[in-house]
């Protein structure tokens, strides 16, 4: 039985921080952010992870016309949960009173979303489960040494979310493929708190922020992104103008341009909130998914190409039929 999308809800926090805010801290300007990036201003949250999870999935949920005592799965793609336990996913159960869910995280970056959208996937097709919220919400402003450039202009904060259930149709979501190449993990990481007992002490004091090579990042993402794009049309038996929408990862206008010219499909057709929003990680893709649908973009049988990438590194892809 198929899979659908059924309700989706979003959450952006209100402080807005442009990228004048930003010439204040470092040594920055506003062109060279709005040409390398596309960004202009970004939102962060005093409020933490758990806390926008739960406002974008209210909305999911009432979209989707559904109580949350009808879910059977929380699942929350994040990489910068607010405790290391209880996982978000438990605390969204909590807020809202999913007593049934079963509710876990998983971490996959940038990737998250797609990731646990594929993960539920796989676990309402097999029968397990019937309906399940996905989310992906993520806090980088916290990760962010707000002092190195290279980074602190890039990243934002808020969250996604997705109601999912097995249903009765012949649309829904549909294929997807995904990646990991861990060789490649430490261009693009965040160390949490070292290892430090009576017995062990750690050699030097690891900070706790975010790291990256950007220009490696780039490269993988302008190379690894067309290809798991035109592999997954391909096990699709379809072509990149049998797609309505390309729904990418919202890291770096540039970025999603290249992947554009490598499709050899218009603009147009990469729906972009990166300037409002920066790179929110994990919540970029359902963002940006809310926002086309609340906005009445998106019609009964479209189909929307998904595709995400990010630290890992991992990268996914998945095709939905609306
Ligand atoms: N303001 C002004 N100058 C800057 C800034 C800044 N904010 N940041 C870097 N520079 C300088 C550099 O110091 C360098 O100066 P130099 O030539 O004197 O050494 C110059 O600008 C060029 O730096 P590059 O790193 O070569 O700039 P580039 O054009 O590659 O753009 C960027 C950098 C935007 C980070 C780009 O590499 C990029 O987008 N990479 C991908 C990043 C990404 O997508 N990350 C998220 C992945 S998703 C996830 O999992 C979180």
């Amino acid at each position: 039985m198929p899979v659908r999308m059924i309700g989706t809800g979003s959450y952006v926090p209100d402080k807005l921080v442009t990228n004048e805010d930003l010439e204040k801290l470092v040594d920055t300007s506003d062109a060279w952010i709005t040409e390398r990036t596309g960004i202009h201003t970004r939102r962060v949250t005093g409020e933490g992870t758990a806390f926008m999870a739960v406002r974008a999935a209210r909305r999911a949920l009432e979209a989707a016309g559904m109580e949350a005592e009808e879910l059977d799965m929380i699942l929350v793609g994040t990489s910068t949960g607010d405790f290391l336990f209880p996982n978000t996913a438990c605390q969204v159960q909590a807020a809202l009173g999913a007593d049934r869910a079963v509710c876990f995280d998983l971490s996959a970056a940038c990737s998250g979303f797609l990731f646990t959208l594929n993960t539920a996937k796989v676990y309402l097709e097999s029968g397990a489960y019937q309906t399940a919220l996905v989310i992906g919400a993520d806090t980088l402003s916290k990760t962010i040494d707000w002092e190195d450039r290279s980074t602190c202009v890039l990243f934002g904060d808020g969250a996604g979310a997705a109601v999912v259930r097995r249903e009765q149709g012949s649309f829904g979501v549909g294929g997807f493929l995904m990646g990991s190449d861990g060789g490649r993990g430490g261009c693009l990481a965040c160390p949490s708190a070292p290892v430090k007992n009576p017995w062990f002490v750690p050699r030097e004091e690891l900070r706790e922020v975010l790291s990256m090579n950007g220009q490696e990042v780039f490269r993988f993402a302008v190379k690894t992104v067309p290809e798991v794009m035109e592999a997954l049309l391909r096990q699709e038996g379809l072509e990149a103008g049998n797609i309505k929408y390309f729904i990418l990862h919202q890291a770096n206008e540039r970025i999603i341009a290249s992947v554009a010219r490598r499709m050899k499909q218009p603009i147009e057709k990469f729906p972009m909130d990166l300037g409002q929003y920066g790179n929110t990680s994990g919540a970029s893709i359902p963002i940006l998914l809310d926002e086309l649908n609340r906005e009445g973009k998106l019609s009964e049988g479209d189909r929307l190409l998904l595709a995400g990438f990010g630290a890992g590194l991992t990268w996914g892809a998945t095709i939905i039929t609306w």
